[in-house]
């Protein structure tokens, strides 16, 4: 490994870590005065040419993205006939390191995670190699996901070692295993499998070969995170176990999604006061008095009306008829047969 490359620009300064198809040192940008970490591809994959077209069109690609979650790509060349990748310099550790965390922050981690995803599903990316050695930890606690699309490259070459694949296997979505292209799901499955072993400190599946993992993965049967780690969240849980579902089409519908269910459990119910609860109990039993008084006078207007209605709607009475005594007679038999006329007269 030459001290500089890409002319004199970048000066090497020691390894931060090696995958399976790069070494990844600390360099400094002697340009823009700044240290920043260069990805150099192993030597054994510089003579594939269909991987070094590709890999530094993934760079490329990569390069377009700018969110505080993504691990910024600067620059992307070759020296020596082996392509590089120059990127933001992210001190601290990545999440293979942290073993199993509390939930509150797992989850915490799980939302920056998913606010990364979420930018680069949105510009149309896939990442396709959600693990914890691509979730990098800066030491102030932001998470920036690493290597974006690297893992389309890869898929060109036959070289990529087995311990490699096993060790990713892991995080993979079952459409993945199965051979079929990844999509934005298959990151979102992935990001579940990561925040199943920050909770538990284990993967879903336990596994010693891929036909192993992909019997299991068939199977489907998950471990409930609770199972292992009681003091886990509910509603954490059941987020994990959607993004983890089998099917693509079952799991949460973006990492925004994912971000909304993982994000609801760490609100506060509402509650009113209990001042403000009394007083609306007491204002709720003076509205009562208040309506069952104006249903009693809306009654007694009512009856009222029908009474009135009753009067009114038929004719009025008769006023009383004046009735003539009966005449008088000169003589006794006259005043009895005008008697006996008025009584014929008046009797019905
Ligand atoms: N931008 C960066 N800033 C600081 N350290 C980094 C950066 N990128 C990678 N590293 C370190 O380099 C290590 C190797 O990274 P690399 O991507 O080559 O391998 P990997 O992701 O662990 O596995 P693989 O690439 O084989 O799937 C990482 O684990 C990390 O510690
Ligand atoms: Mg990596």
């Amino acid at each position: 490994m030459t001290e500089t490359f890409a002319g004199s620009r970048y000066r090497i300064e020691r390894e931060l870590g090696r995958g399976g198809m790069a070494g990844v040192y600390l360099a400094r940008d002697e340009e823009l005065h700044r240290p920043v970490a260069v990805k150099v591809l192993a030597e054994h994959l510089g003579d594939d040419e269909t991987f070094r077209a590709r890999f530094l069109r993934e760079a490329r690609l990569a390069g377009r993205l700018s969110h505080q979650n993504i691990v910024q790509v600067y620059d992307a060349g070759e020296t020596d006939g082996r392509p590089f990748i120059v990127m933001e310099y992210v001190p601290g550790g990545t999440l293979a390191e942290c073993g199993r965390l509390p939930a509150p922050r797992a989850v915490e981690l799980g939302l920056q995670a998913c606010a990364g995803l979420q930018h680069a599903h949105s510009a149309g990316l896939v990442h396709r190699d959600v693990k914890p050695a691509n979730l990098l930890l800066r030491e102030d606690g932001v998470l920036k996901i690493a290597d974006f699309g690297i893992a389309r490259a890869a898929e060109t070459t036959r070289h990529t070692q087995v311990g490699t694949i096993l060790g990713t296997a892991a995080y993979l979505a079952p459409e993945q295993i199965a051979g079929e292209d990844a999509t934005r799901a298959s990151d979102i499955y992935s990001l579940g499998s990561v925040l199943y072993e920050l909770l538990t400190g284990r993967p879903p599946y336990l596994f010693e070969s891929l036909a192993e993992l992909a019997a299991q993965q068939a199977e489907g049967v998950i471990l409930p995170v609770r199972d292992l780690e009681p003091a886990v969240p509910a509603e954490i849980e059941r987020a994990v176990m959607h993004a983890l579902a089998h099917e693509p089409r079952f799991r949460p519908a973006s990492a925004a999604d994912l971000a909304h269910e993982l994000g609801a459990s760490t609100e506060r119910p509402t509650r009113p006061l209990p001042r403000r609860r009394f007083e609306s109990a007491s204002g709720r039993r003076s509205w009562w008095w208040l309506a069952a008084a104006i249903a009693a006078a809306a009654v007694a207007v009512i009856l009222g009306l029908v009474k009135l209605g009753g009067t009114t709607s038929s004719s009025p009475p008769p006023a009383p008829a004046r009735v003539k005594p009966p005449a008088r007679g000169q003589t006794a038999t006259d005043q009895a047969r005008n008697l006996a006329r008025w009584l014929r007269a008046h009797s019905r």
